[in-house]
């Protein structure tokens, strides 16, 4: 058996577009233990949803899958990118793949009620009759947190907050108790305390029901607070994956390095905001050697070359980085550096 849920592998993805091709997905490998929960990071644009889009099936129309595997189970795993369009649809996507997004309402049917919106799901994936489908959905409200669950399913979505606008979102995805949740960016549209609920709720959801989680964010907080590993992309490549202490402790590329020193304090309330220098490469235009190159201010003549391979730390930990080269130079951070890896591991509470 594989302790795996979710294995992607060497996945590649180009997209067509009037200026050219856009090589967004340039070998991405990442893999989903059962029952933990994986975040992916990175700047926009690099292609954390195009990545969940071709594991959920929601791959826009001008995307080529190049190749790779997207394995999918743990006692005889099957790839979803050779699978026949009707299974997938039939049985995986939507079903034991279910995915959350960012924004509530570009999920949810302003013209339906509450309760129709659910047992919707439920209506055509199982076998049930429509007054067990709506106590289904009763049930369902009361587990992702919405009093007077009844009354609400006679709702629109526009009668209801974000915050419990998302909620139904949830139980929506848990409708056909799916294996997999995933979740792009499903708290960034919300105040920060209702986040933090949200955050909970989604924990909770998958201690009772053993969900695995796939968690896209740019937040690294959230990463904090949510992951067991973290993935870190880059220009359509993941260039570190550690477990999340790995990430806040040992981090060892100088993206991640980046990534956790533009952190916000919220303790001090520091307004200095660290950003990383340049921006993300045109994929239009794919850069020859490592991406990062241009704004790593230790890159090395190679790094123009050649791409780095996946240099091992540990068990579980990674980089992508030519600085892990036995024969590279000892790489000494600067102390405003070591400073803001520090407070966003103290910000994290990882210290
Ligand atoms: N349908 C499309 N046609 C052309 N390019 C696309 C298409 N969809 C995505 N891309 C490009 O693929 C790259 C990766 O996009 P993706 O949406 O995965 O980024 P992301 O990491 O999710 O960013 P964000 O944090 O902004 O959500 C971007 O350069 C984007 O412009
Ligand atoms: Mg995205």
């Amino acid at each position: 058996m594989n302790e795996n849920i979710l294995s992607v592998r060497n996945l590649d993805i180009t997209f067509r577009t009037n200026a050219g091709d856009i090589h967004a997905i340039r070998g991405v490998n990442f893999n989903l233990p059962t029952g933990k929960t994986v975040a992916l990071v990175g700047e926009s644009g690099s292609g954390k949803s195009v990545t969940m889009k071709a594991v959920t099936g929601l791959l826009d129309s001008n995307a080529i899958i190049n190749g790779g595997q997207i394995l999918y189970g743990t006692e005889n795993p099957v790839d979803l990118l050779t699978m026949p369009k009707k299974t997938l649809r039939r049985e995986i996507n939507g079903r034991q793949i279910a995915i959350v997004f960012q924004d509530p309402m570009t999920s949810l049917d302003p013209t339906m009620q509450i309760g129709d919106q659910i047992t919707e799901g439920l209506l055509l994936h199982k076998k049930i009759s429509k007054a067990d489908a709506r106590k289904k959905a009763v049930e369902l409200l009361k587990l992702v947190g919405i009093a007077e669950a009844r009354k609400r399913m006679e709702n629109y979505p526009h009668q209801l907050s974000g915050g419990m606008r998302q909620r139904i979102v949830i139980a929506c995805a848990l409708a056909c108790e799916p294996k997999i949740l995933v979740c792009d960016e499903p708290t960034t549209a919300l105040d920060v305390t209702i986040q933090a609920r949200i955050l909970d709720l989604i924990k909770e959801l998958q201690r009772q029901m053993g969900l695995s989680v796939i968690y896209i964010t740019h937040d690294l907080g959230v990463v904090a607070k949510v992951a067991d590993f973290v993935n870190v992309m880059y220009a359509g490549k993941i260039v570190e994956v550690g477990t999340v202490e790995e990430i806040f402790y040992d981090p060892r590329h100088p993206y991640t390095w980046g990534l956790l020193a533009a952190m916000p304090d919220l303790e001090t309330d520091d307004e200095r905001l660290y950003s990383i220098p340049g921006s993300p490469p045109n994929l239009l235009h794919e850069p020859k050697g490592d991406a990062f190159a241009a704004r790593n201010k230790f890159a090395m003549k190679i790094d123009e070359r050649e791409t780095p391979p996946m240099f091992q730390i540990s068990e579980t930990h990674f980089a992508a980085t030519w600085l892990l080269h036995p024969d590279a130079p000892k790489v000494d951070l600067p102390p405003e550096l070591k400073a803001r890896l520090l407070r966003s591991r103290k910000a994290a509470n990882y210290v």
